[in-house]
């Protein structure tokens, strides 16, 4: 038997830890824009922004983390967040999906108020949702928050107070969960913690962030059961893994099997740690997407049990196909853009099997 469908009959065989029967497809969160861009040397023009949201969202996806409203001294990627969120384009776009949701980080205070006054200004509902964060060791918190855990957990009662008047919904990520550049091994149960305090404040979901990609799937099994212990129901988890150490994709495939309802991906895998060098980006959603596919468990990106395989082995499933190949063609772009390989692996296959047939064809 393939390794894939082995894979795929393993999951679905074996017993997840909570996953409800009727489980909805598994939602991705696309974090390219933000996290994935904030990390990149080369920073992207407004324009050619919004040229990426738009693509993502025609593609198929629909939560799309779209910036953030941190210092433009940290953060020099992120500076145009708010003319990112009114331009016409996302105009548009939310006019044509009701349900798009474009969430935007704020750090402190200071951020949920410059949105708060952007917001003021427009008419139009330009968010739906914010997302925070704070993290599990001391020494990650300091360097990226400037404060103690305790400190940074101390400043976001008034930020869902403010995004809660609003009517906005608040996403809470915790980093490093499972390593840190600074301490090494960070103990699951801090994470857990954490965790819990933010969904106590009234986080909707929590995303715990592997940020340097040192996970295993043991180690994620290991902190959910944390999790779980701690009062965070792994419903109302989110994995957001990177692939420093080549990992990424088969922990999202166990969080998935645990009853993980949520991850975080990045198109062409964007992003990175600036704290930890050879870090590499998040997961990239072409790996995720194509990994849950072939494994037959249905995403927020092919919702329904899909007939054909996305290597085109025969002619069913042609749409989802489609969609998936112009994925992978934003991957293209955007890598381009910014002048770097495309980090996804399976954006560089799509493309060589792709640059294959074309010279086929060439030939006939
Ligand atoms: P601070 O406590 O004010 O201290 O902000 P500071 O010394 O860092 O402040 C520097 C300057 O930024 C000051 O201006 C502040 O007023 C200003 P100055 O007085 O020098 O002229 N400032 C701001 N400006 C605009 N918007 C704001 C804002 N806040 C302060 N919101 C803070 C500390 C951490 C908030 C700030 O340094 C900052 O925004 N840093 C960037 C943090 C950031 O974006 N980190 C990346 C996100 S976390 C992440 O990516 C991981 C995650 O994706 C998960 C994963 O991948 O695993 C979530
Ligand atoms: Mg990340």
């Amino acid at each position: 038997m393939r390794p894939l469908r082995l894979l795929a009959r393993q999951l679905s065989q074996a017993a997840p830890l909570s996953r409800p029967t009727n489980a909805r497809p598994v939602k991705i969160v696309e974090v390219g824009p933000r996290d994935g861009l904030q990390n990149e040397k080369t920073p992207l023009s407004t324009e050619l922004k919004v040229e990426l949201i738009d693509r993502l969202v025609r593609v198929g996806l629909n939560d799309i983390e779209a910036g953030s409203f941190v210092s433009p001294k940290w953060v020099p990627q992120m500076a145009t967040t708010a003319e990112v969120l009114t331009s016409p384009t996302l105009a548009r776009l939310r006019a044509e999906n009701p349900s798009l949701s474009l969430p935007c980080l704020v750090p402190n205070d200071r951020g949920m108020h410059a949105l708060s006054t952007l917001l003021d200004k427009h008419a139009e509902p330009l968010t739906n949702e914010v997302a925070l964060f704070v993290a599990a060791s001391k020494g990650f918190s300091r360097a990226n928050l400037n404060k103690s855990v305790a400190e940074a957990l101390a400043v976001q009662p008034p930020i869902f107070e403010a995004a809660k008047q609003r009517g906005l919904k608040v996403r809470a990520y915790v980093s490093v969960v499972l390593g840190c550049p600074f301490e090494g091994y960070v103990d699951p149960k801090k994470a857990a913690r954490v965790a819990k305090e933010l969904l106590d404040m009234g986080a909707y979901e929590v995303s715990l962030g592997d940020t340097i990609g040192v996970g295993v799937p043991r180690g994620w099994e290991e902190l959910l059961n944390e999790c779980e212990r701690a009062g965070v129901p792994v419903d109302k988890v989110a994995a957001h893994c990177h692939d420093t150490y080549g990992t990424a994709v088969a922990n999202v495939l166990h969080c998935v099997s645990l009853g993980v309802p949520t991850v975080d991906s990045s198109v062409a895998a964007l992003g990175g740690c600036p704290y930890s060098p050879g870090a590499t980006g998040n997961v990239s959603t072409e790996d995720v997407v194509y990994a849950l596919h072939e494994s037959g468990i249905p995403s927020s990106f092919l919702p329904e049990p899909h007939p054909g395989s996305l290597l085109a082995w025969n002619d069913r499933g042609r749409e989802g196909r489609t969609r998936f190949e112009e994925l992978c063609e934003a991957g293209e772009w955007v890598s381009e853009a910014i002048g770097r390989t495309n980090g996804s692996r399976v954006g560089k296959a799509v493309r060589g099997r792709k640059q294959r047939e074309a010279q086929k064809k060439a030939k006939l």
